[in-house]
C-alpha cells in the first residue's frame, strides 16, 4: 500500500524561540527550518523575532544577523549580495527566490524560510547540489568548434548572433528553476531540468558553436528533454527573470526541425 506520511524521523517539528528585546519598536517574525544530519534530532522550525530598526534591510541581512548575533550554527551559503553569484538561493514563503534580493518590508506577517525544495539537506538552508551541477557539465558548457580561431581577431558574432545568446547566457546558475519543476522533483537522476537545458539552448544558438547536431542528439531523449510538461513553474520563479521554459520549447522545435 502507499505510503503518503513522511518517516516519522523527517516530520518537521517546532523548534526554539528566540524573542527581541523587550526594547525593540519595529519587530518582524522569521521562522526557519534547521536541520544538522549528525544529529539524531528532526529537522524544526525556529522563530527568531528581529529588531528591523537594528538589521540591514533583505533576508540575507536578517539571516546574517541571526548567525552572527542569535545563533552562530545557522548555516546557508551567499556570497555577492547583489543578484549574481546565485548562492542564497532558498525558499522564502512558498517561492525560490536568492534572500539578498528580497527586503523583508515586503513580506507581510511571518516570513518561512526553508532550503530549495525536493533536493537533499546538507545542513539547514544548504541544499545538496552535486547532482544539479553534474547536470549542468553534462551538457558541455563550453564553446565546441573543430576550426581555428582566426590567428588576429577573436571570433565574431553579429549583434543579432549575439542577441540570441543574451539572456539565456545570464542564468546564474541559481537552481531555483530546476527545483520548482515538478517533473525535476520525481525525475531528476533522469531528467535534465530547466537550468541545465537552458544552459544547453545557450550553446545551441550560439552561432560560433559547430556541434549543434551532437548536442541535440544528446538531447533526443524521452526523459533528459521530453520531461518538460511546460508547466512554467521555472520561468515563474526565475529570479532573473529568464524564461527556461521557452528555451526549452525552442529545443524541442529544433529537433522537430531537423527531423523534416
Ligand atoms: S534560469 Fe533563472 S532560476 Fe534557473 S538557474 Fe538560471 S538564473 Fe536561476
Ligand atoms: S516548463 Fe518544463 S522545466 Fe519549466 S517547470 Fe514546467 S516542466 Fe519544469
Ligand atoms: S548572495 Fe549572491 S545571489 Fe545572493
Amino acid at each position: 500500500m502507499a505510503e503518503f506520511k513522511l518517516p516519522s524521523n523527517s516530520r518537521i517539528k517546532k523548534g526554539k524561540h528566540f524573542p527581541a528585546n523587550d526594547d525593540a519598536k519595529n519587530v518582524k517574525r522569521f521562522v526557519v527550518y534547521r536541520y544538522d544530519p549528525d544529529l539524531a534530532n528532526n529537522p524544526r522550525m525556529d522563530t527568531f523575532d528581529i529588531d528591523m530598526d537594528d538589521c540591514g534591510p533583505m533576508i540575507l541581512d536578517v539571516l546574517i544577523k541571526i548567525k552572527n548575533e542569535i545563533d552562530p550554527t545557522l548555516t546557508f551559503r551567499r556570497s555577492c549580495r547583489e543578484g549574481i553569484c546565485g548562492s542564497c538561493a532558498m525558499n522564502i514563503n512558498g517561492g525560490n527566490t536568492l534572500a539578498c534580493t528580497i527586503a523583508a518590508s515586503g513580506i507581510n506577517g511571518d516570513t518561512k524560510i526553508y532550503p530549495l525544495p525536493h533536493m537533499p539537506v546538507i545542513k539547514d538552508l544548504v541544499p545538496d547540489l552535486t547532482n544539479f551541477y553534474a547536470q549542468y557539465a553534462s551538457i558541455k558548457p563550453w564553446l565546441q568548434n573543430k576550426t581555428n580561431p582566426p590567428h588576429d581577431s577573436e571570433r565574431i558574432q553579429s549583434k543579432t548572433e549575439q542577441e540570441k545568446i543574451d539572456e539565456p547566457a545570464a542564468c546564474i546558475l541559481c537552481a531555483c528553476c530546476s527545483t520548482s519543476c515538478p517533473s525535476y522533483w520525481w525525475n531528476s537522476d533522469r531528467y535534465l531540468g530547466p537550468a541545465a537545458l537552458l544552459a544547453s539552448y545557450r550553446w545551441l544558438v550560439d552561432s560560433r558553436d559547430d556541434a549543434q547536431e551532437e548536442r541535440l542528439d544528446e538531447l533526443e531523449d524521452s526523459f533528459r528533454l521530453y520531461r518538460c510538461h511546460t508547466i512554467m513553474n521555472c520561468t515563474n520563479t526565475c529570479p532573473k527573470g529568464l524564461n527556461p521554459a521557452e528555451a526549452i520549447a525552442n529545443t524541442k522545435k529544433m529537433l522537430i526541425e531537423r527531423r523534416t
